[in-house]
Parts: structure tokens; sequence; C-alpha cells
């Protein structure tokens, strides 16, 4: 009998590493010092050691179940899922593992317009045709909530044939959906509900946090474990729920992991996963306490100088959002008189502190589970943050999606031509183009490019700070379209 303080995977690699072993394989470093005094300089020997390839008879081959297997059943048990896959890909691969996999059941899908950029790459890989769902967007803010049930039903409802429904929740902001009854709604129609919760992989591991979406319901999870839950970055997981579908999921899921997952997937960071497993696993409850205790701190700290409005309760007052992530802050920094891109730079270049994200109008700071900040460093920084008079533009409204002609795919692959940005209204976008953050596509292949659109990707990177990914120019004057 397996226990939550076991690290069968991790372990077994350490064991294997501790080996007197005369290497004829790779990785061609071969823990060869005298060969790689560079590589050695930098990480250590250790992590030399443990940088084990797959497929070694004790670690991930051999009579089943090996410790790999025993890793994931434990993964699995902790989240509550049927069954989990270690991901190093991050939740991008987790995404488009989704996607794959649910492509056999059919050619549509009703999918959350604000999904990440890796659920649009897969559909353009996969070609599934997408009824776009919409998500509340605090418009003062500029930034996108959740979607609720009855718009999801309406969607689904509207949809011909759709095979699934993709949701993402938390959001970059912390807001969370209510996926009780957007699977509720999804298993009405009886599709199974696909919940990208990239941000919420510390979620059920303690009475303060939400719960996590697959013992809510969901069918499908993936999950961020490196953005909160302590893994090493670029590590991840997919969950599989109990649901009605899990049988016909199980395998397709399989398959397109297969697909996907690099046949040298790195030891260092499945490692990761399953020490990080264990660790909220069995201490999460403790260590995450003390973070909610900082938190509280720091929340509190904001509250009584006045100077930054916390924005979660501006969330919740939008009818997507039923919860907020109490390791993430949210502020406006408007109301602090200056710019979030700026209070950001300054805080990282005078103060050493580094903030996840910055808007025009607001800055996120987010703690891992366990993790515990300095509350008195912070709030002597950011209260130290120059005051602007010129900060109170209104935040760029984010623009709507323009009219959509063919399916991701169609349009990705299409002949196509790069004009410059006046021409390029009314074409044909073949790219996807996201404003950073959040990496939240606003144009995407196959949707008609509008001057609104274009005005915002401008206005986005002519800002101080301003960052657009994908599109055919870094100023956003020229863009690619499906040539007539
Ligand atoms: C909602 C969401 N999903 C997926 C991803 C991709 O995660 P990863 O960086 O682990 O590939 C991100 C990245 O920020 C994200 O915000």
């Amino acid at each position: 009998m397996l226990n939550q303080d076991q690290t069968p995977y991790a372990d077994a690699v350490k064991a294997y590493a501790a080996r007197d072993i005369e290497h004829l394989n790779t990785p061609g470093h071969q823990v060869a010092l005298d060969a790689h005094p560079g590589l050695t300089e930098f990480f250590g020997v250790k992590i030399l050691d443990l940088d084990v390839q797959p497929f070694v008879d004790g670690i991930d081959y051999g009579t089943y179940p090996t410790p790999l297997d025993e890793s994931l059943e434990l993964a699995a048990q902790a989240w509550g899922a049927r069954k989990t896959w270690f991901l190093t890909n991050g939740a991008s691969q987790g995404n488009m593992m989704a996607t794959l996999a649910i492509r056999n059941r059919g050619e549509q899908i009703v999918v959350q317009r604000s999904v990440h950029s890796s659920v649009i790459d897969a559909l353009g890989l996969t070609g599934l045709d997408a009824h776009f769902v919409y998500p509340s967007v605090d418009k003062s803010l500029g930034i996108a909530n959740g979607v609720t049930p009855a718009a999801l039903d309406a969607s689904i409802s509207a949809s011909p044939h759709p095979v699934a429904a993709y949701i993402v929740t938390p959001s970059y902001f912390g807001a969370v959906a209510d996926v009780a009854a957007l699977a509720d709604v999804a298993h009405r129609h009886n599709i199974p509900l696909i919940v990208d919760e990239a941000w919420g992989a510390h979620f059920g591991f303690h009475p303060q946090l939400p719960t996590n979406a697959i013992r809510l319901g969901a069918d499908i999870v993936i999950s961020s474990t490196h953005k909160l839950a302590g893994s090493l970055t670029q590590s991840a997981m997919l969950h599989l729920g109990n649901g009605p579908f899990s049988d016909d999921l199980e395998p397709l899921l399989d398959r397109a992991f297969k697909s996907l997952q690099s046949t040298s997937a790195s030891a260092l960071l499945t490692s990761s996963l399953d020490i990080a497993r264990m660790e909220i696993a069995t201490c999460g409850s403790t260590t995450i306490t003390a973070t909610l205790e900082r938190m509280n701190a720091l929340r509190e700290g904001f509250a009584l100088r006045g100077r930054f409005h916390d924005i979660a309760a501006d969330l919740l007052l939008h009818d997507d959002v039923i919860d907020i992530d109490p390791l993430r802050i949210a502020l406006n920094t408007i109301s602090g008189g200056i710019s979030g891109h700026e209070a950001r730079s300054i805080l990282f270049s005078e103060f050493g502190i580094l903030c996840e994200i910055a808007t025009h109008s607001t800055i996120v700071l987010l703690v891992g589970a366990g993790a515990l900040p300095d509350v008195d460093r912070i709030l002597e920084a950011f209260h130290s943050l120059p005051l602007r008079a010129d900060v109170n533009v209104p935040a760029l409204e984010l623009p709507a999606a323009g009219e959509r002609v063919s399916i991701v795919r169609d349009a990705y692959f299409a002949q196509s031509i790069v004009v410059n940005a006046d021409e390029a209204v009314g074409q044909v976008s073949a790219d996807s183009v996201a404003a950073y953050p959040p990496g939240i596509p606003n144009l995407l292949p196959g949707e008609r490019i509008t001057r609104e659109t274009i005005d915002f990707l401008q206005a986005t990177i002519a800002a101080p700070y301003g960052h657009v990914r994908g599109g055919a120019s870094a100023d956003m004057t020229a863009f690619r379209v499906v040539a007539q």
C-alpha cells in the first residue's frame, strides 16, 4: 500500500544516480566531469547524476508497477483523478494532448474564447471547429474572467455537434468559475468538460483553497504543477476524471500522450513532480496555512495603507466568478498613481521584487503553496513607488473578436501573404496574435481582422513595456492574411 509521503520515482532515480555506472548510454554528458567542466560548474555534479534517460529498468521500465507507475498512481490519488500523466512540456502540452484526444470523438467543440494560445494552436493542429463561448470582461481594468453555466449552456445548444466543452479557470487574475455547475451543463448535453486549471494546481490541498476541478466533476483537467504547486518549471500534469466519459477518454489520452511526450522526458522534471506532489499532499495543510497567513497580512497591509486597491471584490461582482484564489493578489495600480507596467519594472530593478504580471492598470502577485513572502519588504517597496500625474488614462478596451470565416486550421495552413495594417482590415488572419500578458489571442487564424483589433494591438505595443506575441511584424504594422 502506497502512501502520499512516498516518492517512488524520485527515490529510484536517486538510487540509480548513487550507483557506480560506466555509462555507454545517453545523455551524452555521461557525468563525465572532465569533459564538461562548464556544465559541472554551472549545475553541480548532482544534477548531472540525476539526469537519467528514460527506459531504465527499475525506474520507469520493467514489470508493472514500476516506480514511475506508482508515482503516477499517487498523483492521481492526491488530485482525486482516475489516471494522471506527468508532462515535461508544461500545461501547453496538456492542452495539446486533451485537444488531440477529444478530436477522435468528432469535429466540433465549444471553447472559451479567452483560452491560452496553446489551445488555439491545438485547434490548428487538429482541425477542430470551435464554437466560442465568451467570458465576462471587466472593461475598466481590461481583463477577461470566466464563463457562466448559462453562457456555456447556450453555446453548446447553438453548436451543431460539439464533442466537448473547453474552459479555463482560474483566470490569470485568480478569478474562479463555477466548475461544478459547468460540468453539470456539459454532462446534461452528454459531452465531457475539459478544464485548463493551469493556475490552480494547488487547489484542493487546504480547506481555504477552492476545490480542484477533478473533484468538482470535470472530465479532463490540465494542471501546471510548476506554477503554484512547487515542481520545476515546465513540468505539469494532466488528470482524467471519474465521470461517464473516462472509459472512452483514457485510451485516447494515452495515445495523444505518446504522440506529444518527448521520448527523452526529463527525469529532473519528472522527479520534481513526484516530490512536489508528496510535499503538497502531506504538508500542504500546514505549509499552506502559513502562506495564507502571510497573504492575509499582505492584503490587510494594502487595505490599511489605502493606496493600492485589491480588485478581488470587483472580480466577484461578475456572475461568472464565484471565488478568488487566495494565493494571488491582483491590485489596481491606477488607484495608486502608477501604471502596473511601471510599478512592476521599478519593483524589480530597484527593490528586487518580481511580480508575476502587470497590465496598464493592474499588477498581480502570487505566492506558491508553502512559500512565505516577506510582507514588510513588499509593502514598503510598493509604498515607495513614485506617483505619476498622467497615469489615469482609461485601460485599453479589449477588442471584440472579428467575424469567423473559417476554422483555425484552414487559415493556419492556407496560402498567405503579408500586408500592411491598412490593407489587412477586412481580410482573414492566418496568424494567432496575442497581447501579453495574459497571452489570450486577440486575433485567431480564420477571423476577419478589424480596425478595432489592429488599433488595440498597435496601442499595446506602443505603450511602455507592451508586448504582443505572433503577427508578421514586431510593431504590428504588418499582418499575415489568407491569400485571396
Ligand atoms: C491558462 C493557461 N494555460 C496553459 C498555460 C501554459 O502553461 P505552461 O507554461 O505550463 O506550458 C498557461 C501559461 O501561462 C496559462 O496561463
